[in-house]
């Protein structure tokens, strides 16, 4: 057996490029798998994976699991105002602590207020597509899929778009750790950076919004609630960060990931093309087939036992999601691309339960409406060099897109 295979080395150059493969034949054993590489369990099944999601004996606190064994640390320590901020989100809280939180950003991210951003979707999908050069390759990801998600959330948030490009930096130094990159060797130091320099730029919004408030997301999130509960400053500061930071990167890679998903397969291509499929659906099966979600992490609250595997209380679980998208078990030739897959709905790519993705409804938005306009106002869309997968254990996304086109309608 290959060394990476048996350490479970989930950052070996052959499981980044294609987790999938990587993964079946671990997926075909039942239980979990001790990765010695990652010094955790690692989950692979789709009915396991679901579950785990659910398990209320498990927490998502990995933060704090890992601020109490190394938080003397020197990368803990030079992170710090990362940790300080990261722990107030809510997707480090359990119980009422989670709920609380969970339900006062609800109510500033409204279904409302995220189908209101349809027509800019749209707008900004057709004034992207309108910059392509024709005839010559271009980074779609840098014209495309990244500024879409990137604008929509901060025109959310109520940032102006000549700042947009600081945000991408920010975000970028904040993803190294969140994500778990290997190849930043400073990401603890660029994470708290980003915080120090975000946060103030936040703390300034907020105060701008206290005296005027409008109709964005940092005004909702000062509002939100009664006198007797409402948001405190840091936790405005705190989501502001989760929501823009988890509002740029995973869309950027749903778009990307379907993008290289629908060149290979053209005759799903076509059909979304001509919109012989429904745009929702077809985006289910991409969210499923490629997730820009891969892993997700939970550390034991006590002892317990999974599908006959004994896991000790503080150990680490990977739930890998691309391996529970691609069980067969559940989805019958999971390895093929099917636009009209009728349980397509069911992968695991929001997660599951009390943490399922706040912001699925938009990343959905943005994905139905955004790749239609690209399939039907491009010509000749090919890919126009090697994909290079980012080195992260929790997400996948990739480092560029280079693509050409033939025409532009
Ligand atoms: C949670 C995936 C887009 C905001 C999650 C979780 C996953 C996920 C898997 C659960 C993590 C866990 O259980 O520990 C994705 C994917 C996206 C996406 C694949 C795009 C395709 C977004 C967007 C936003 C967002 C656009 C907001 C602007 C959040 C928040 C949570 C979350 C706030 C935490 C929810 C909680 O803990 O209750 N996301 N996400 N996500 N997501 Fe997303």
């Amino acid at each position: 057996m290959n060394t990476a295979l048996e350490s479970l080395d989930l950052l070996a150059p052959e499981a980044i490029a294609d987790p999938y493969s990587f993964l079946a034949e671990t997926r075909r054993r039942p239980g979990l798998t001790w990765s010695s590489r990652h010094k955790a369990w690692v989950a692979t099944r789709h009915g396991d994976v679901t579950a785990l999601l659910r398990d209320p004996r498990l927490t998502a606190n990995r933060v704090g699991t890992y601020l109490r064994k190394h938080g003397e640390s020197p990368g803990a320590q030079a992170a710090a105002t990362f940790y300080r901020v990261a722990q107030e989100w809510m997707s480090l809280k359990e119980g009422a602590d989670h709920s609380r939180l969970r339900s006062l950003v609800q109510r500033a991210f409204s279904p409302r207020v995220v189908k209101d951003m349809a027509s800019l979707v749209v707008e900004l999908s057709d004034e992207f597509v309108d910059t392509f050069p024709v005839g010559e390759p271009f980074d779609l990801l840098e014209r495309f899929a990244f500024p879409l998600p990137a604008t929509v959330i901060a025109g959310m948030l109520g940032v102006p778009v000549e700042d947009r490009d600081r945000f991408k930096q920010w975000s970028q130094g904040l993803s190294a750790l969140v994500f778990a990159a290997s190849d930043v060797a400073d990401r603890h130091e660029s994470a708290a950076r980003a915080t120090d320099e975000l946060s103030a730029y936040i703390a300034d919004l907020i105060a701008e919004r206290e005296v005027s408030p409008r109709d964005d997301l940092i005004s909702h999130l000062i509002e939100a609630g009664s006198k007797q509960d409402k948001l405190t400053h840091l936790e405005i500061v705190a989501h502001a960060i989760l929501l823009l930071f988890a509002g740029h990167e995973t869309t950027t890679n749903l778009i990307c990931n379907s993008v290289v998903a629908l060149l290979a397969n053209p005759s799903a291509a076509d059909a979304l093309r001509s919109g012989d499929v429904d745009a929702g659906m077809a985006v289910e099966e991409l969210l499923r087939y490629d997730s820009p979600a891969k892993t997700v992490i939970r550390v034991a609250l006590e002892d317990v036992e999974v599908a006959g595997t004994r896991v000790p209380e503080g150990d680490r679980i990977l739930l890998i999601q691309s391996a529970a998208n691609r069980d067969p078990g559940v989805f019958a030739d999971p390895d093929v691309l099917d636009l009209t897959r009728a349980n397509a709905g069911a992968h695991t790519s929001f997660g599951s339960g009390p943490h399922y993705c706040l912001g699925a409804p938009l990343a959905r938005l943005e994905a139905r409406l955004a790749l239609p306009i690209l399939l039907r106002r491009t010509e000749g869309l090919a890919l126009a060099g090697d994909l290079s997968w980012q080195p992260n254990l929790l997400t996948r996304g990739l480092e560029r897109l280079d693509v050409t086109i033939s025409g532009l309608k």
